[in-house]
């Protein structure tokens, strides 16, 4: 059985896609396989659909995953449990309350939720209402991922997120996806990090996606 990743938050902005479709990448590489027929889906479940965006951007076969646009098709969702050929669905959810009925049936197959949050006091609330209302009640197993840090910020700004998670007691991860203008770029030209030159800066905003996907158990297992 695949194991079923929805990337959720009521809030937009906060990098869901982004972190939908680079953690795809970096599992889909580290799990390798055949080419034609790639250990990892990303599943679209938003009508905006960005995601879709990046698999049209130059040549679609070129990304390291199968994409998928099921927002119009939610008994296709309550099934993503079925696609044996795939280990791992990494499920892009709506920005808004857009599409509540896909996106309650992803929550329901899901075998945990990532939540990005960003270092901004207006992310905080929709982040807990995500929490909250669509993640606790359903016991799913989440983590909260601070994304979009920039190190010429400071740490004000982190820190107070980081105590109000805290305080909130909500739970989130060690890895802290940081803000490289590398990854904006990347988005416009349909590029994912597995996919970056070579480089310092873009080794260093690969770390963060491998990190990431190493500390949330993505990896695989020795059986
Ligand atoms: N870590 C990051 N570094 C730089 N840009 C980022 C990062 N995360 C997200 N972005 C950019 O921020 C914008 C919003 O991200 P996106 O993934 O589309 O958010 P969402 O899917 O939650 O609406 C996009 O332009 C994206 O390229
Ligand atoms: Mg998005």
């Amino acid at each position: 059985m695949p194991k079923i990743h929805v990337v959720v938050s009521q809030k937009g902005g906060v990098g869901k896609t982004t972190l939908a479709v680079n953690i795809a990448a970096i599992v889909s590489d580290v799990l390798g396989g055949n080419p034609e027929q790639p250990p990892v889906l990303v599943a679209s479940i938003d009508p905006q659909a960005s995601a879709v965006w990046w698999a049209e951007r130059g040549d679609p076969d070129a990304l390291p995953f199968d994409f998928d646009q099921l927002d119009d098709r939610p008994e296709e969702v309550a099934k993503l449990g079925d696609l044996h050929e795939y280990q791992h669905i990494f499920v892009d959810a709506p920005g808004s309350l857009a599409r509540p009925t896909v996106l309650a049936r992803a929550l329901d197959v899901a075998t945990d939720a990532i939540v990005p949050v960003i270092p901004e006091p207006l992310a905080y609330g929709p982040t807990e209402r995500t929490v909250l209302d669509l993640i606790q009640p359903r016991d799913l197993p989440y983590r909260i991922v601070r994304n979009l840090w920039d190190r010429r910020d400071g740490h004000l700004d982190l820190d107070a997120l980081t105590d109000w998670l805290d305080e909130q007691k909500l739970r989130y991860t060690n890895t802290i996806v940081r803000r490289y203008k590398m990854h904006t770029t990347a988005a416009a030209e349909g590029r994912v990090v597995t996919q970056y030159p070579n480089g310092r800066t873009a080794t260093e905003a690969r770390n963060d996606f491998l990190a990431l996907a190493l500390e949330l158990g993505y990896g695989g297992t020795v059986a």
